[in-house]
């Protein structure tokens, strides 16, 4: 039987913001870079990953994945696969007509990136003007009936935030918000890891438990995105946040794919382990070295910090 997969897509590679805590590893100044491949080319990689592995679900991701202007012909090839496609997108430069194309193309999640219920402190992270682009695409996803979820990415710059975040997606009827701990393991994340990595735990647990309260009152749920090591009272407390470890190991079940078919374990590593258009998924994986050197690093921690 195929393995089941959930595959992390990056198309795009360039990108119209500049966050701080970007991971993508050409974000950090010096780095070239890389050529994205072509939508034909793409099809041909999604093609051969199908007959090679079971796809559970896709995430189209980058850089800023709308800038693929023949995105749609992506989406409907997936949507001939039955696969669910989630979208990551900075949501700036979606408008209603592309958010309904979209949607029809097959999209069935839009996960939008909000950094603070107030555009001073999100822009200044996101190095350009965004946060009312991305609020209005929110805006426009809902009035299509499509389905968003809203992704937090956490830092030292932005923690005290997180509520105003989760009154923005109660406003917005959004029940679903992804909790990403910043981790600075590439790009602009490694560059501003100085002033954007939050050490204080008890300052994380404080805000999360502050968080779950106000989800449990109004129906949302929190996905902490990223590994966060917890005691097991906190999971306890914390019963509207669900979380996982990290998914880095030999019998792991998601992956990252380019458009050229290079396979990487994790979107912060930058390591290609192979290529599924000459190798299988499963052997790739099972025979990296890279994956086997961190395979007891503790998984409540991000293992890619370890592998670099
Ligand atoms: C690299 S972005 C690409 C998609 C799109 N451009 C966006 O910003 O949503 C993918 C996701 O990773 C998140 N992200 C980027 N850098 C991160 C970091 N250092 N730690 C945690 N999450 C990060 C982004 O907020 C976004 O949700
Ligand atoms: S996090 Fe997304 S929007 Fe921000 S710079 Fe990276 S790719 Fe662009």
């Amino acid at each position: 039987m195929k393995k089941r997969y959930t595959v992390w897509f990056e198309l795009e590679l360039s990108c119209n913001l500049s966050c701080v805590f970007c991971y993508n590893h050409w974000h950090d100044g010096f780095t070239p870079r890389p050529r994205a491949a072509s939508t034909d080319r793409a099809l041909e990689v999604l093609e051969e990953l199908f007959r090679k592995t079971t796809v559970d679900s896709i995430a189209l991701s980058g850089g800023e994945i709308t800038l693929v202007m023949d995105l749609e012909r992506i989406v409907k090839f997936l949507g001939q696969k039955s696969v669910p496609v989630v979208l990551t997108t900075n949501g700036t430069l979606l408008d209603r007509k592309r958010v309904k194309t979209l949607k029809e193309s097959g999209i069935s999640t839009f996960q939008i990136p909000i950094l603070a219920g107030n555009k001073t402190i999100h822009d200044n992270l996101t190095g350009v003007p965004s946060w009312e682009k991305a609020i209005r695409s929110l805006v426009y996803i809902k009035d299509e009936g499509g389905q968003a979820a809203i992704v937090f990415v956490a830092t030292r710059a932005n923690l005290q935030y997180f509520i105003e975040v989760l009154e923005v997606a109660a406003l917005l009827g959004i029940d679903r918000v992804i909790f990403n701990k910043f981790v600075g393991a590439a790009g602009a994340g490694l560059i501003n890891r100085g002033r954007l990595h939050i050490d204080d735990v008890d300052e994380l647990v404080h805000v999360l438990k502050d968080a779950n309260d106000f989800a449990r009152m109004h129906s949302l749920k929190i996905e902490l995105g990223t590994p966060i090591t917890l005691s097991p009272t906190e999971v306890n407390q914390l019963d509207c946040v669900s979380w996982h470890k990290c998914p880095v190991g030999l019998d792991q079940s998601r992956f990252v794919l380019d458009g050229f078919g290079n396979l990487r374990a994790c979107p912060q590593s930058k390591h290609i382990l192979g290529n599924i258009m000459d190798q299988h998924p499963d052997d790739i994986l099972h025979s990296a070295p890279e994956i086997a050197l961190f395979q007891d690093h503790p998984a409540t921690e991000c293992r890619c910090l370890a592998m670099g």
